[in-house]
C-alpha cells in the first residue's frame, strides 16, 4: 500500500511540474491547468486512502462545503476584484499550514506525551511562523484592497525596530521550544508574534503595491505548506509547497523588475505618497483634445492600429467594446494588435485575462519586447486607460521616480490617442509627458462610453 501511495504522489508531482511548464505558453495553459488539477486529484485520493483519524463521510462533508463556498465566490467575483480573492485564498493556505502544524504539536505533546524529533519541531516552528504571518498579512492585503482599511501606507515611528525586536523574540522563543517542547506558553508566544508580524509588515505597504505583496505571500503560503509536508512526512506536500514557493518568488521578482523597483523598496512601503506630494496636483502640460467623431474618422483612414490597454480599461470594463472596435477595423482591413506591458493593470496577466474574456484571440496580444520596434511604423495607437506603462519619462527623465522602468514605445507611433477620464495620474503618481507631445490627442471620458460612441460612428460610416 505504501509503495502505491508513494507512486501516486510521484505521478502527482510529475503532473504538477509538467502542468506548470505548459502554463508558460498561453496556448497550452488550459491543458497545463487540467494536468495539474489531475495531479491534485491523484494526490487527494492517495491521501484519503491513508487517513484513519476521521471518517470518509466527515472528510467528504468538508470537501463539499469548502467547494460550494469556493464555487460561489469564484462565480460571483468581478475581474477587478481578483487580487482580493487571491489574497484571501493565500491567507487561508497559510492558515491551513499553521493549523496543521499546531494540531500536530498538541497531538504529540499534550495527547500522546511523546517527544518530537528535531526536524519535526523545527518544521512546526517554521510552519507556525510563515503560515501565521501569511494569514494575517493576507487579511490586511485583502482589507486594504477591498477598501475596509486605508489603502495608504500606515507608518509610525520605530516600526522597523519593533518588527526586528518581534522577529528576535520569535527566534528566542523558537530556540527555547526546541529545548523544552512541553511548555505550551512558548508556542503561544510563537503564535502571537507570527500573527502580529503579518499585520505589522503589511500595513506600511500602499494598496497599489498589494499585488506584489500578494505574490510574495503566495510564495510564503507555499513555503508554509512545504514545512507542513515535513511535519506530516508527506512528499507530495513538500513538492507542491516548494513549487508554489519558488514560482511565487519568481513572479514577485518579475513584477518588481517590470516596475523598476526592488523588493526591499516595495516591502519598506510608503511608495506613491511622497511622489504625489512632490509632484503636486493638476496638469502642467498643454494637451490637444479630440472628439468621438474625429476619432472615428481617424480610424477610418489608417492601415495599422495598436491598442495599449491599461488599468483604466479594467475600471471601465471596456474590453468588450474594444473587441467591437477591432471588428470594425478588421472589416476595413486594418492591421490591429494589442501591446501588452507586463505590469499593465494591477495584477499579473490582468490585460490578458480581460481581453480573453472579450474573446479576443491570444495571437493578437503581443508582449512588450516583441512589439516595441513596431510602434514607429504604426499609423495609430489607441491608449485605453494606460498611463505609467507608456510614460516616456521612464526613458528620458532621470529625475522621474519611474526612470528605468521598461515602457511601451507608444509615443513613437505616427498618431497617439489617449482614452482616459481626466488628466489624472496613474499608479506611480507622476505626470505623463506623452500627453503633451505633438502627435498625441486626448479623448476624454470613461473608456467604455467614449469607445462605444466611436464604434457607433464607425458603424454608420
Ligand atoms: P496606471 O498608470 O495606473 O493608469 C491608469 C489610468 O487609467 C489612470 O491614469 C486613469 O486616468 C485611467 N482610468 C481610470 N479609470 C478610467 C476609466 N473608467 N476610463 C478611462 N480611463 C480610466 O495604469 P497602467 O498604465 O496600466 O500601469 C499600471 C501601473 O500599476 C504601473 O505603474 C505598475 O507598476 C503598477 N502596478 C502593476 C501591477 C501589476 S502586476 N499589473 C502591480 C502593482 C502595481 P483618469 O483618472 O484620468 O481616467
Amino acid at each position: 500500500m505504501s509503495i502505491a501511495i508513494e507512486l501516486a504522489y510521484l505521478i502527482a508531482s510529475v503532473l504538477f511540474v509538467l502542468g506548470m511548464k505548459m502554463m508558460n505558453k498561453t496556448k497550452s495553459a488550459r491543458q497545463g491547468n487540467r494536468l495539474s488539477a489531475l495531479g491534485m486529484f491523484i494526490a487527494i485520493v492517495a491521501t484519503l486512502l491513508q487517513i484513519d483519524a476521521i471518517s470518509l463521510v466527515e472528510i467528504l462533508g468538508c470537501v463539499v462545503l469548502g467547494s460550494a463556498i469556493g464555487l460561489y465566490y469564484a462565480n460571483k467575483v468581478e475581474m477587478t476584484k481578483m487580487p482580493e480573492m487571491v489574497a484571501i485564498f493565500n491567507g487561508f493556505g497559510g492558515l491551513a499550514s499553521f493549523s496543521v502544524a499546531l494540531s500536530d504539536y498538541f497531538l504529540r505533546t499534550e495527547v500522546n506525551m511523546e517527544s518530537i524529533e528535531l526536524v519535526t519541531v523545527i518544521s512546526i516552528i517554521v510552519s507556525v511562523f510563515i503560515g501565521g504571518l501569511t494569514f494575517t498579512g493576507s487579511l490586511i492585503a485583502y482589507l486594504k484592497l477591498n477598501g475596509n482599511i486605508s489603502g495608504s501606507p500606515i507608518t509610525f515611528k520605530g516600526q522597523h525596530a519593533i518588527n526586528l525586536i518581534l522577529f528576535l523574540g520569535f527566534l528566542t522563543a523558537a530556540v527555547f521550544t526546541v529545548m523544552d517542547q512541553t511548555d505550551p506558553m512558548l508556542i503561544i508566544i510563537l503564535i502571537v508574534i507570527a500573527l502580529l508580524l503579518g499585520i505589522l509588515t503589511v500595513i506600511p505597504i500602499g494598496g497599489a503595491d498589494m499585488p506584489v505583496v500578494i505574490s510574495l505571500l503566495n510564495s510564503y503560503s507555499g513555503m508554509a505548506a512545504c514545512a507542513t509536508g515535513f511535519i506530516l512526512n508527506n512528499n507530495v506536500l513538500i513538492v507542491a509547497g516548494s513549487l508554489v514557493g519558488a514560482s511565487g518568488i519568481i513572479l514577485t521578482q518579475i513584477m518588481c523588475k517590470a516596475m523598476n523597483r526592488s523588493l526591499v523598496n516595495v516591502l519598506l512601503g510608503g511608495f506613491g505618497q511622497t511622489v504625489n506630494e512632490a509632484q503636486g496636483d493638476g496638469p502642467s502640460i498643454t494637451v490637444k483634445e479630440i472628439g468621438v467623431e474625429e476619432t472615428a474618422m481617424l480610424f477610418d483612414g489608417v492601415s495599422s492600429v495598436i491598442v495599449v490597454p491599461g488599468y483604466g480599461m479594467a475600471v471601465a470594463q471596456a474590453q468588450h467594446v474594444i473587441r467591437e472596435l477591432m471588428e470594425q477595423c478588421e472589416k476595413r482591413n486594418i492591421d490591429f494588435k494589442f501591446a501588452i506591458h507586463p505590469v499593465a493593470g494591477r495584477m499579473p496577466g490582468h490585460m490578458n485575462v480581460l481581453l480573453a474574456e472579450a474573446n479576443i484571440s491570444y495571437d493578437k496580444l503581443i508582449e512588450m519586447e516583441s512589439i516595441n520596434d513596431e510602434f514607429p511604423n504604426t499609423d495609430l495607437v489607441l491608449i485605453v486607460g494606460a498611463n505609467d506603462v507608456v510614460n516616456p519619462a521612464a526613458r528620458n527623465n532621470p529625475q522621474s521616480p519611474i526612470y528605468g522602468m521598461p515602457i511601451l514605445n507608444a509615443d513613437k507611433a505616427r498618431t497617439v490617442i489617449v482614452s482616459k477620464r481626466s488628466m489624472g495620474k496613474g499608479y506611480a503618481g507622476v505626470e505623463n509627458e506623452l500627453f503633451g507631445y505633438p502627435n498625441c490627442l486626448m479623448l476624454f471620458g470613461d473608456a467604455k462610453q467614449t469607445i462605444t460612441k466611436v464604434v457607433s460612428e464607425m458603424k454608420e460610416m
